[in-house]
């Protein structure tokens, strides 16, 4: 996958360095170039050696000492870089960088480079809450910095909380979005909903649904990675934001569909995972509503249905894609949606399946099309889904021209 690509990976100054000799390791492993630069303060965690021993290539930590085959460290490790990755970033390389601070190898390194920079941040959970490093991170998000969030747990001074470094897994699937190739979707813009809306009762209380956001996420994640622009309009869920996609936070129902209304003008393909709530309360409680008598009435009322609105005024050109999770009668409510909704393709999948929908990390969904074509697709990963649910848009795309 990584045959022949150069990594820089700077490895900074916290406990979390020694976890960056795994992520080396498999970068290596799979076929990377990967040269690495510590700071002063790495070293004192890890030695270089690990990493030399690990990579086949010599470390680098010094701006003015040169390595074989290296003229000037700084301009060859960015230059020649497909990607730099920072793992673990402290507080203190974040500030740096996002002020422009260029003190050392790494920083001037980073300041030098072209390619995409993967930032993977990892401290003390309130030196990561503290509010400067906050500021930095959407500072540098905002200059085009990718991120692989803190995964929340132990801590080593103790604590508990975000700001332990995030997985391997984790940060070698962000590299490898960020490393593919700009694909067959380069010039597209995607819109994605993803998760269940809420709707409030009161101040406190809400109706929504079990929608993860997982299958919306992956197909931000796996369109991005095929070179779309996407937008991904989400519903609250505790998922990291997928790297290269530009998040639209809703809550609501009518909150998404005005976000989509906005983004839909210059839309080429809209993929609305999300689980939209068919109903919402008619008036939210201004206060708490305290427990009196021994039943209560909520009065809803329809929400819009954006995906037929979208179907109802589709522009030529635009492909729309729905999903239906049912717990019966699949085909059926596949077959009605898809037609009454004006779309271009149905993604269905019985939620009362083991491995198939709500919270799962797999799916088991068969793809209606608007020609009466079917494709039924085995249990796959969620992103692997995503890439067959792709294949299908641009099949579509390539027969409605
Ligand atoms: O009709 P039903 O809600 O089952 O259709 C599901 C599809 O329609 C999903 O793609 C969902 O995101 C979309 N939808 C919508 N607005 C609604 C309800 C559903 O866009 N109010």
């Amino acid at each position: 996958m990584l045959e022949g690509r150069f990594i820089t990976l700077g490895v900074t100054g916290g406990i979390a360095a020694y976890k960056a000799a795994d992520l080396a390791s498999k970068l290596a492993g799979q076929g990377a170039a990967v040269h690495v630069i510590m700071t002063r303060s790495a070293g004192e965690f890890v030695r270089p050696l690990t990493f030399e021993a690990l990579t086949g290539n010599t470390v680098n930590s010094d701006l003015f000492v040169s390595s074989p085959g290296l003229k000037m460290p700084h301009i060859d490790l960015s230059g020649q870089a497909d990607l730099l990755v920072v793992a673990p970033a402290t507080a203190n390389i974040l500030g740096k960088l996002a002020h422009g601070i260029a003190d050392d190898l790494l920083t001037t390194t980073l300041l030098a480079s072209t390619c995409p920079v993967l930032l993977c941040p990892a401290m003390n959970v309130h030196m990561y809450a503290n509010k400067a490093v906050q500021e930095n991170i959407v500072k540098l998000t905002e200059f085009g910095y990718h991120f692989v969030e803190p995964e929340v747990g132990r801590v080593a001074c103790g604590h508990f909380g975000r700001g332990r470094l995030a997985g391997t897994g984790a940060i070698m699937r962000a590299i490898t979005v960020l490393l593919q190739s700009p694909g067959d979707m380069k010039g597209l813009t995607v819109v994605v909903t993803a998760g269940g809306t809420r709707e409030p009762i009161d101040p406190v209380r809400y109706i929504s649904n079990h929608s993860s956001g997982k299958m919306g996420y992956a197909l931000a994640e796996a369109a991005s990675s095929r070179g779309a622009r996407v937008i991904l309009v989400s519903a609250p869920t505790a998922l990291p934001q997928p790297p290269g996609v530009e998040p639209v936070p809703v809550e609501t129902a009518r909150e998404m569909h005005s976000a989509v209304m906005r983004y839909y003008p210059g839309a080429d393909i809209v993929i609305k995972a999300a689980a939209v709530a068919d109903y919402r309360c008619e008036r939210q409680a201004a206060d708490k509503i305290k427990k009196t008598g021994e039943k209560m009435t909520l009065e809803l009322v329809r929400n819009p249905d954006i995906l037929a609105e979208l179907g109802a005024g589709k522009r030529e050109g635009v492909t729309l894609v729905g999903f239906a999770a049912e717990t019966s009668q699949l085909e059926k409510n596949a077959r009605e949606k898809l037609s009454g909704k004006n779309l271009d393709l149905l993604v269905a999948n019985d939620v009362t399946v083991p491995g198939a929908g709500f919270g799962s990390d797999t799916n088991i969904v068969k793809l209606f099309f608007a020609g009466g074509r079917v494709e039924a697709l085995p249990e796959m990963d969620k992103l692997a889904v995503a890439h067959k649910i792709l294949d299908a848009v641009m099949t579509v795309r390539k027969t409605n021209k």
